[in-house]
């Protein structure tokens, strides 16, 4: 373990750092694995080391979905009740650990520790609390079929054996998304966590024991895309692939998908979501709502609002106004007293993301504010300038591709026809806001824009009780909510002659 920045730290999250390498965890045992590599896992905030990592290959990923595939037939007809029970004193336990948690998530990810603590854990408990009052109440129903002395009844079975490949953004968040409604519905799981943020997925497997999950119902692997991701997309007695991240990697999956089992797939992707301020808004609402719709957890949400479409009456006032709020934000490491921007992901995320900004210059968008310019102690991490820039040709790279990162573009409009058919005009399709105080405008809208979720007179909330994903490339499956069960489970009829 290498040095720590200046924290209070919970004695339990230097503890837990000092164990390493991390081992694998299957048949809620930890494992050394097969490969007899490892790799490191890093600060983003310093570029220092935090953990060496199991790296689990193709015969750790079999060594897991065996633990899962012998759990299934137990786990899956356990009481629901009981399935339900178990995720609650999960629930629990997490909160318990929050602050472990919350420590070990800005360590790895990078995000305020005030994000950390006040929106990811309590999030994560939020949406594992709903799961969980799931396991009890998946009905089948019964089917009014044309022949007369038929009962027709339909149940909804588990899948089998579900991976969850998980992204970095929200790293323990993102594992429960998934895991909740895997589990309530009587699923066994492998959890493969970002190799960016593996620890507060590996802090959760001890919880998981205590919780009482039986062996091989929970199994976390390490490893990156290649080859644990990719392992685990092609097996064959993986029944389903519950994916969050790029795009590009969402489409690899599918077709290993295709290639190997049929088996089923979620995939909640990337986005290019617009954000529409209308003339009419309450603009100072929609000027705050903007800044923090591009520029939360750094940009690097995939909901994140960067393209954003101001009516060329207050265009000015808008692009002003967010520049001022813009300059404020502190760009500062995730434990520093005031930060509102963490650093990036690793250096290859602050590449690309640098990349986007210099050939949007090229191109001819305007930088209003940002780009360069960081203060010299911030130089060991991942660290970028929130920027604004100000555009009008929907074509350039900025404006098309996800930069996952601090940047907005900004662009006037002139009306609602033009409005509508620019907004649509991505391949992706993952939400969108409008700001207006004229109801019927906002709805139309609303109804207008190809996306899974639009925000009016807000934006960026999230709720375990409302379905979320991507039109278009954006993805397709619903989490949360009720639909959430749907990915999780599927459909039996049984008939049955009352003759
Ligand atoms: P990624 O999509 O490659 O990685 C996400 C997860 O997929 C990780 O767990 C990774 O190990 C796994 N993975 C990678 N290749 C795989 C494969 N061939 N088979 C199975 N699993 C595989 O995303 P990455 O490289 O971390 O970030 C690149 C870009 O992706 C970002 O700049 C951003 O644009 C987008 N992204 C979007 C996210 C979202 O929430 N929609 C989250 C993370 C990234
Ligand atoms: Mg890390």
């Amino acid at each position: 373990m290498t040095s720590l920045p200046d924290y209070n730290f919970q004695p339990a999250t230097i503890k837990f750092l000092e164990q390493s390498p991390k081992k694998l965890f299957i048949n809620n045992e930890w494992v050394e694995g097969n490969s007899g590599e490892t790799f490191a896992t890093r600060n983003p905030a310093s570029g220092a080391v935090l953990a060496e990592v199991t790296l689990a290959n193709a015969a750790d990923v079999d060594a897991a979905v065996a633990a899962a595939q012998a759990a299934f037939p137990g786990w899956s007809q356990t009481i629901a009740a009981e399935r339900g029970e178990r995720l609650f004193k999960l629930a629990a336990l997490i909160d318990e650990h929050a602050d472990v948690l919350a420590e070990l998530e800005t360590l790895d990810n990078g995000k305020p520790i005030r994000v950390a603590r006040r929106g990811d854990l309590p999030y994560v408990t939020k949406h594992l609390r709903y799961q969980a009052g799931w396991a009890d109440k998946i009905e089948g129903s019964t089917v009014p079929v044309t022949f007369p002395d038929q009962l027709v009844y339909t149940r909804r079975e588990p899948l089998g054996v579900v991976g969850a490949i998980i992204p970095w953004n929200f790293p323990l968040l993102m594992a429960i998304w998934k895991l909740g409604p895997a589990l309530a519905a009587g699923n066994t799981l492998i959890l493969k966590p970002a190799e960016q943020t593996p620890l507060t997925a590996l802090y959760l497997a001890d919880l998981v024991r205590e919780a009482g999950f039986p062996p091989g119902v929970v199994n976390i692997l390490t490893g990156p895309g290649l080859p644990t991701g990719a392992a685990m997309a092609a097996h064959p007695h993986i029944a389903k692939i519950a994916f969050t991240g790029s795009t590009s990697t969402g489409a690899r999956i599918m077709e290993a998908a295709a290639k190997s089992n049929l088996k089923r797939v979620s995939l909640e992707l990337g986005g290019k979501s617009p954000n529409v301020v209308f003339a009419d808004a309450d603009l100072s609402a929609a000027i705050r709502g903007a800044q923090w719709a591009v520029f939360s957890t750094a940009g690097q949400e995939c909901v994140a609002g960067t393209r954003l479409f101001v009516e060329r009456k207050v265009f000015n006032e808008v692009l002003e106004g967010l520049t001022a709020n813009v300059e404020k934000m502190v760009v500062d490491h995730g434990f520093a007293e005031k930060v509102h921007v963490g650093p990036l992901i690793s250096a290859e995320q602050l590449e690309r993301v640098a990349g986007y900004i210099t050939e949007g210059q090229q191109a001819g968008a305007e930088i209003v504010t940002g780009g360069q310019g960081l203060s010299a102690e911030l130089k060991g991490g991942y660290f970028l300038k929130p920027t604004v820039f100000s555009y009008q040709d929907d074509s350039l790279r900025l404006v098309q591709e996800e930069i996952f990162g601090p940047v907005a573009a900004v662009t006037a409009f002139d009306d609602e026809d033009e409005l509508i058919a620019r907004s649509n005009a991505t391949q992706y399709g993952l939400a969108a806001g409008v700001w207006t105080r004229d109801v019927g405008k906002a709805h139309r809208y609303a109804h207008a824009v190809q996306a899974g979720t639009v925000w009016i007179n807000g934006y960026g909330m999230i709720d375990p009780a409302a379905p979320f994903g991507g039109y278009k490339m954006s993805g397709f499956g619903r989490e949360m909510g009720k639909e959430a069960i749907d990915l999780y489970t599927q459909v039996k009829t049984v008939w049955v002659s009352t003759q």
